[in-house]
């Protein structure tokens, strides 16, 4: 049984279709990826899955429980932080989490002891007596992370946690996610930006108004975006005329010659200043053609080829192109 189960799973806000026939399957154990622009219904979903939001058609399960009807059972199970928490006026940090340990009817020794483990665990221990409002974004993140795991549920549900952060930030609230991690939780996390996600998930879901474009492995999402993909190629002389013939071969959509890293963006075309010029070869998205074909190609007409290398393909690009449609 997977530990979320969304089945057409389905909102509207009056007329809008927020959330369209959505699928998803999230295995115990497994950290998804919920990508998607501002507005796909990734926050949405995850109110959903936290029982906040009923569903208009469709199901959301948490561990075989059915949102809606059986939320007293579904609660205990998870932690959902939101993408931003409210304030809290004159509350020091373990007031705070004292306080919503309370709430979970966690009492005596085993609140301190509980408090003091998820302020080791988000690092806060060094800001236990600060004032909540007084902390960074980073760390009223980390705050809210420390809130959910006090009564250790199974599964996390996170709306963006990292938006906001600066860089080092970011890489605190990574490092937590892998030890929330490596602990054996579920774990639904959102983000408009996928490269943000591809160290910590090992599946990932793109989604785009309302619709799952893709669900998948982070792996699988950057193969299907190297259809159409660019390679680099470099010969020791003839360069436009390489050009021409590459730009005719059937499967090839795209031939431009560049100067080669060295010269500025002002240096002219056919300028001694820079090394050889490289040519950018695109591929049609399809598949006729493999990369691979073009240095025999061109060995075979005679040329010396000096560079060849792959564009690399990294996750921003994979999500551009998977979301443009270019990939059904
Ligand atoms: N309470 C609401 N009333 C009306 N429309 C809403 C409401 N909440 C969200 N929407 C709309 O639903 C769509 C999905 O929103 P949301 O789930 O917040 O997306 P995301 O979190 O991916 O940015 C958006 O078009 C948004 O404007
Ligand atoms: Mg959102």
């Amino acid at each position: 049984m997977p530990m979320i189960e969304t089945i057409n799973l389905t909102k509207r806000y009056n007329d809008m279709v927020a959330l369209d026939n959505l699928n998803l399957t999230i295995n115990e154990g497994d950290c998804f990826g919920f990508i998607g622009p501002n507005g796909a219904g990734k926050t949405t979903t995850i109110k959903i899955l936290a029982t906040l939001l009923k569903p208009s058609a469709g199901q959301a399960m948490i561990n075989g429980l059915t949102v809606g009807y059986q939320n007293r059972q579904i609660r205990p199970l998870i932690g959902y932080v939101p993408d931003f928490m409210g304030a809290y006026q004159d509350m020091v940090v373990t007031e705070y989490l004292d306080f919503f340990a309370a709430c979970y009817g966690i009492h005596g020794d085993s609140r301190r002891k509980v408090v003091q483990d998820v302020l080791d665990l988000t690092d806060l221990n060094y800001k236990a007596q600060s004032e909540v409002n007084g902390l960074s974004r980073g760390m009223q993140q980390r705050l809210s992370v420390a809130r959910v795991l006090l009564h250790d549920p199974k599964v996390l549900l996170m709306d963006e946690p990292a938006s906001g952060l600066d860089p080092r930030a970011r890489i605190e609230m990574r490092e937590l996610l892998k030890e929330l991690k490596r602990m054996g939780k579920t774990i639904i996390i959102s983000s408009h930006i996928l490269p943000e996600l591809a160290e910590i998930c090992n599946v990932v879901g793109i989604i785009e108004r309302g619709q799952l474009l893709y669900n998948g492995s982070v792996a699988e999402a950057i193969r299907r975006a190297r259809v159409g993909q660019t390679v680099h190629v470099g010969v020791t002389n003839r360069t436009q005329e390489a050009a021409e013939i590459l730009a005719k071969v059937p499967g090839v959509q795209k031939v431009t010659v560049h100067e080669s890293a060295g010269v500025g963006a002002s240096g002219a075309v056919g300028g001694g200043t820079g090394g050889p010029p490289v040519i950018h070869v695109t591929l049609e998205p399809g598949g006729r053609m493999d990369i691979t074909d073009i240095p025999n190609l061109l060995v075979n007409k005679g040329f010396r080829i000096t560079v060849f290398s792959e564009e690399a393909v990294n996750l921003e690009t994979a999500f551009m192109r998977l979301t443009k449609g270019l990939v059904s």
